[in-house]
């Protein structure tokens, strides 16, 4: 069957990783979190004190761009991916808070977009790839076979979020959550470079109403009618 990209965005928490994760192992595909990417660069930022009260010290940051580099590995003994900055497993780390409320900010910078659009690139030049992020349809991927926009409303996602970082052992209140969701929906749609639209061709899913098995068939479904169609 012929391999395809499939593009997969939208808003904070509207469950992209867990449908992307699942479609790619059904297809035998590649998994690619481009929020992870994102997120290594803000802790690289964090962890070289390049933050002030002012926020980034964005020339010191792009100094540095070439100094970042972002691997994915396969976690030992599961089919997840560990996310690993300049050699290191920095999975949990670019979960935290601190990285969630600051990586909006780090992703409306063109020069930090343009090297990781080039890395994202790069990794679907032989297809066979399932993407989730902001702009995988409309900028990394334009012409991908199948795009996906996930919507459900801001507070069932802060819960969902919330009850994901509460069963981590993270130390969160719901209203901070439910703060940092709206606070990057608000960012990631109105930045300037490659802000977070819907791809004209794209096919919206709003799941606030739908669980997670629900929603892994109908997009499985369609994407072998679709498979089956181009064969
Ligand atoms: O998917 P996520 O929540 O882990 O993404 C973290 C942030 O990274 C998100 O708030 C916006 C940014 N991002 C982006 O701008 N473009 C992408 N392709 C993926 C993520």
């Amino acid at each position: 069957m012929k391999k395809i990209i499939i593009a997969i965005d939208g808003y904070s928490s509207t469950g992209k990783s867990t449908i992307a994760k699942r479609l790619a192992k059904a297809l035998g595909y590649v998994y690619v979190d481009t929020g992870a990417m994102y997120r290594a660069v803000t802790l690289f930022a964090i962890e070289n004190n390049m933050f002030t009260s002012e926020g980034v010290d964005r020339e010191n940051l792009l100094q540095n761009l070439d100094k970042i580099s972002i691997r994915f590995a396969k976690k030992r003994g599961s089919d997840d991916t560990e996310t690993l900055l300049n050699g290191n497993n920095v999975e949990d780390k670019i979960r935290s808070m601190e990285v969630s409320n600051r990586v909006s900010n780090i992703a409306a910078i063109p020069e930090v977009r343009k090297k990781l659009v080039e890395e994202q690139r790069r990794m679907g030049e032989d297809r066979g790839i399932v993407m989730d992020g902001r702009d995988i349809g409309t900028v990394v991927f334009p012409d991908a076979e199948l795009k996906l926009f996930m919507t459900a409303t801001p507070e069932i996602r802060a819960t969902r979020r919330y009850k994901e970082l509460l069963g981590k052992g993270k130390q969160v209140t719901y209203e901070e959550v439910l703060k940092n969701v709206s606070q990057r929906d608000y960012i990631d749609s109105n930045r300037t470079d490659s802000p977070l639209v819907k791809a004209e061709d794209a096919i919206e899913l709003d799941n606030t109403d739908m669980g997670k098995d629900e929603q892994f068939e109908r997009i499985y479904n369609h994407t072998m009618r679709f498979l089956k169609q181009e064969k």
